[in-house]
């Protein structure tokens, strides 16, 4: 009777061992790869806004560079890089990215005086890599 009870009890914490690991595999499988957050980074919630506090008083709706609004930045072509403004799924390929970030291949970096905070300068980058849509 005792050993029953030995083997009850074993069973039972082996049990409970392989529930703990279940719970740990469900809880630690998204946070392994150290991705980036899995929200979207919406054009008109999230980079419009950037634009609107830092380009689009010089950048208005004339002109060969207009950030006023999705399309005006997607037809926008610029003196310096024809029409590689925006690549969507390219940040690095994109002008309008070499423009914000330190020593762009032309003129100078934007916006003039200032520049973006690394964090906008993220969005904008992360916004372009999920395809530059007008979500
Ligand atoms: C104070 C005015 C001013 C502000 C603010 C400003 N720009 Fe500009 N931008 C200019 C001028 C002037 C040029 C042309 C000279 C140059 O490229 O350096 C220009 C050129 C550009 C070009 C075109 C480069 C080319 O030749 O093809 C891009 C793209 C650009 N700006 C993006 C931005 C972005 C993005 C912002 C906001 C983060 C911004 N600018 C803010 C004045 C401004």
């Amino acid at each position: 009777m005792k050993n029953l009870n030995l083997v009850v009890l074993f069973l039972l914490i082996i049990s409970g061992l392989a529930c703990t690991d279940n719970t740990e595999n469900l809880i630690s499988g998204p946070d392994d790869g150290g991705e980036e957050p899995s929200g979207e980074v919406s054009y008109s919630n999230d980079v419009q806004p950037i634009f609107n506090g830092s380009c689009t008083s010089c950048h208005g709706s004339s002109g060969n560079v207009s950030l006023s609004s999705y399309s005006a930045l997607m037809n926008s072509v610029g003196n310096s890089y024809g029409s590689n403004l925006v690549v969507a799924g390219n940040a690095d390929g994109s002008g309008l990215v070499d423009k914000i970030e330190p020593n762009p291949d032309h003129g100078s970096r934007m916006p003039v005086g200032g520049s973006l905070t690394n964090s906008e300068i993220q969005t904008i980058r992360t916004w372009i890599n999920e395809g530059a849509k007008n979500n």
